[in-house]
């Protein structure tokens, strides 16, 4: 019901108005959001590589109905990109990239344009593109993209959401050599029809997936802050002998960071989900009605007079 409530208000204009103006506010944001800029993003990425982790750098940008602010997020991207390479952050640093931002909604080709220049300017960089997932009516869609950007691009990766019915399927035909496959419990408010309900069967299918990804000749990407399953996943790593180069663990910037660190120090592989830009409303909203503590933290900020 509260997430409910929260999901609601990430989509209020009002709420948005209200949250941006208020004094205190900033040091929330800041908590997982990098900046506004890509000078903001370089700079926490440089900080975070330093501490031993890799990076995936979202430029956050929701609502593109427009062809001209598709253009406006692919150019983002290559800027971004460029500045990595000088600042000699690739390839510890990647990027994650919306499809959506790029046109999907209303131009698939579009989308997948501006998607292969982006690849390959990673490609120059010396680095690589994950292609996030969205909601379940542009999983085909996306699957389609992926596979016409890996034939030029094969070290595009991909996420997939374990709460999906059709993931495991999608794990086994993605489990290939050379494949670069993010599994993450899903994001979205999904019909019964399409995705498991209860925490408990998402979990399960968490772990059939992981176990497929495991034992496959891909390279798995454990996307998850949930103990019981990074345990599982270092358990896994232990028995398909999986070295620090051949799977990682991937988390979002500013959940859980002693977990992070504890990973890192055990010498493996962790890669920080992490955005900037300024459409930062909506993915704050989202972390915020994922755990009611952060809802806490925040409404304190927002109440606190400047
Ligand atoms: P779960 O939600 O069960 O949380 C497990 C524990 O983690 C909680 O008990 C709490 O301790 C901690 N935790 C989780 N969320 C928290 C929060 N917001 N604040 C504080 N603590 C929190 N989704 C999607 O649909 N498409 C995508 O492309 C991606 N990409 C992606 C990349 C990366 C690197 C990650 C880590 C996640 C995604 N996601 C995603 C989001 C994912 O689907 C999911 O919504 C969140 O990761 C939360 O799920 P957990 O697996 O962490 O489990």
């Amino acid at each position: 019901m509260l997430r409910s409530v929260i999901l609601a208000a990430s989509r209020s204009s009002r709420m948005e108005r209200l949250v941006e103006t208020a004094p205190y506010t900033r040091g929330v944001v800041r908590r997982f959001v990098a900046g506004t800029t890509n000078t903001d993003a370089l700079s926490v990425t440089r900080t975070l590589v330093d501490d031993g982790m890799t990076v995936s750098l979202d430029y956050l940008s929701e609502d593109t109905v427009t062809p001209e602010q598709a253009v406006a997020a692919r150019d983002e991207y290559l800027a971004l990109l460029a500045a990595l390479a000088t600042a000699g952050q690739t390839p510890a640093a990647e990027v994650s990239l919306k499809l959506s931002a790029l046109g999907q909604g209303f131009d698939e080709q579009l989308a997948y344009e501006h998607a292969r220049a982006i690849c390959a300017a990673a490609v120059e960089a010396g680095t690589t593109v994950t292609l996030d997932m969205e909601d379940h009516t542009t999983i085909d869609s996306t699957l389609d993209t992926l596979v016409r950007l890996r034939h030029d691009y094969p070290s595009t990766g991909v996420a997939l959401q374990a709460y999906l019915r059709r993931t495991e399927s999608d794990c086994r035909e993605l489990a290939t050599v050379g494949s670069r496959v993010r599994l993450c419990k899903g994001a979205y408010r999904e019909p019964e029809s399409v995705a498991y309900q209860s925490m408990r069967d998402v979990n399960k299918s968490y772990v059939r997936c992981m176990n497929i990804l495991m034992s496959g000749p891909g390279y798995p990407m454990v996307a998850t802050h949930d103990s019981r399953l990074i345990a599982i996943g270092e358990d896994r790593a232990r028995w398909f002998d999986r070295g620090a180069d051949e799977f990682e663990f991937q988390m979002l910037y500013g959940i859980r960071p002693d977990e992070q660190a504890r990973l890192a120090a055990e010498g493996y592989t962790v890669r920080l989900y992490l955005p900037y830009g300024t459409d930062w409303y909506g993915y704050l909203m989202r972390r915020i009605a994922e755990r009611p503590s952060n809802l806490v933290f925040f409404a304190r900020a927002l109440t606190m007079k400047g």
